[in-house]
């Protein structure tokens, strides 16, 4: 009997504690301001949103979730998280970056902005406004009928605002830029609550900031996204076994411009800025190809090691074009690359590593931080290379926003503390690339 009853103390003792943490109280301030907006763990809601992130190591669980479905709801939520002290917050619009608690909290409170998803075209069909959390495949799903789309996420079931606000690669980014490039207007949750429109004529170092700066400054609840026509395209992808690797690598120059075909009128391969073949080659293709061939060794040398210390890991390296800075017509984004810049020559390198077993994890990101310090040796010494890095493509611990360049790093930090003079978005906001630290 004693020892049940210790039992019984111990319990006790726990929920005490427990629900004296800041977490908890901030869960129950916000289940009395937006009720049903807020799960608490163990209910079928709560459990629904943890499990739907994309990665496992996504799937921690918060304090408690909270779902609003107005951008007056996000307003109301983060006027309440800046007045809950020392907690934890993540912001999550589709939840797919494989960094742990970019979108989620352990104990802390998650917003959860899915279902802000709405997708409204406009009367004269030249724009449409879509709800941060919608599925781009939905806007697809409504765009399609009319020969419309706008350039948006290659993935279905990626959401609206994590693609945008860190720029967004889209399959027609090598013609119209980054997703973000194509973005008329954001509406924009600021840390006080007050809800701004972000566009060239207002806020316009807000707008700009927010393309390519990510979750510094605000909650973006929805964007206006411009619409353009579009005619059927066709792609797909063609699988050679690993032996066909070199012969790859020999053709890679030629590659995109043979086998990619995006459209009869709207042709990619005229405008794709980044692989080209003159006859004779150009001397700074062949320079370039012998960089990815270097890349491409040290990749097969360390997925070899890799593969032995972890055999069900999964490995790939992909080699894509960075889409061109917006012209003259477009306004600018937070990226270094002006017109004036080469940017037709970068070559965009992602190496993704996947494992199913958890205990994988640490040798995966032992392993990727010893090739990536090799890679970025080889860009060092490269003519032309940029420190420049994709900042949805970055490890949590790379620093993407160093190679946005010094002069907007003192841009984005001056709008930061403008926008969010207290740091709620730098400090209570855990996850993503900060702008202050
Ligand atoms: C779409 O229109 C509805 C009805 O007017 C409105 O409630 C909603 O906020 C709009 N959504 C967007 C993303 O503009
Ligand atoms: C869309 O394009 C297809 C094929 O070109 C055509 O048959 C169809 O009529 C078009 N639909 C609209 C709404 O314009
Ligand atoms: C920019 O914001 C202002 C202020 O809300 C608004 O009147 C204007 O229509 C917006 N511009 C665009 C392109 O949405
Ligand atoms: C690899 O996966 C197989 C099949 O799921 C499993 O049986 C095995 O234990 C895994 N190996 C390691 C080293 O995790
Ligand atoms: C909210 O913050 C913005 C940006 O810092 C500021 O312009 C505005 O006056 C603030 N509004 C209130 C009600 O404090």
């Amino acid at each position: 009997m004693p020892s049940i009853s210790g039992l019984h103390l111990s319990i006790v003792l726990l929920a005490y504690s427990a629900s004296s943490l800041p977490a908890d109280s901030c869960c129950n301030r916000l289940k009395s301001v937006s009720g049903d907006n807020v799960f608490f763990p163990g209910s079928s809601l709560y459990l629904e949103s943890v499990s739907s992130y994309f990665f496992l190591e996504q799937r921690s669980s918060p304090a408690c979730i909270v779902a609003p479905s107005t951008s007056e709801e996000v307003a109301k939520t983060v006027i309440t998280l800046t007045h809950c002290g020392e907690i934890e917050v993540a912001i999550r619009s589709g939840g797919h970056s494989p960094n742990q608690y970019f979108s989620n909290t352990k104990g802390g409170i998650t917003l959860d902005l899915r279902r802000l998803n709405s997708i409204n075209v406009s009367e004269t069909g030249s724009t449409v406004s879509v709800g941060t959390g919608a599925l781009w495949g939905h806007v697809y799903d409504v765009l399609d009928p009319l020969n419309k789309t706008v350039v948006g996420a290659r993935v279905y079931d990626v959401r609206i605002g994590g693609f945008l606000s860190g720029g967004g690669i889209s399959f027609f980014s090598p013609q119209d830029g980054f997703g973000c490039d194509n973005v008329l207007n954001m509406q924009v949750v600021l840390a006080n609550g007050t809800i701004v429109d972000a566009n060239t004529t207002s806020h316009p170092q807000l707008f700009r900031a927010l393309k390519g700066g990510q979750n510094n400054f605000g909650v973006v609840t929805r964007f206006d996204l411009e619409i353009k026509s579009r005619s059927r395209f066709w792609g797909g992808a063609i699988v050679s076994p690993g032996a066909a690797d070199a012969a790859q690598l020999d053709a890679l120059l030629k590659i995109e411009q043979t086998f990619v075909y995006y459209g009869s009128q709207q042709s990619f391969l005229s405008s794709n800025n980044l692989f080209y073949l003159t006859d004779p080659p150009d001397p700074n293709d062949i320079r370039a190809l012998n960089r990815f061939t270097e890349v491409y060794g040290l990749w097969k040398k360390t997925t070899n090691k890799l593969a032995a210390r972890a055999p069900n890991c999964t490995s790939a390296l992909t080699y894509q074009s960075v889409p061109p800075p917006p012209g003259a017509t477009k306004s600018k984004n937070s990226f270094p690359f002006t017109e004036a810049s080469e940017t037709h020559n970068l070559v965009l390198m992602l190496t993704s590593l996947y494992s199913p077993e958890e205990s994988d994890y640490a040798t995966i990101h032992e392993e990727a931080q010893v090739f990536i310090n090799l890679v970025e040796n080889i860009v060092e010494k490269s003519e032309g290379g940029t420190s420049w890095k994709y900042l949805y493509y970055a490890a949590s611990w790379q620093d993407p926003l160093s190679g946005y360049g010094q002069e907007m790093i003192t841009q984005l930090k001056a709008v930061a503390s403008l926008y969010d003079p207290e740091s709620f978005f730098q400090n209570v906001v855990k996850g993503g690339f900060k702008v202050q630290k």
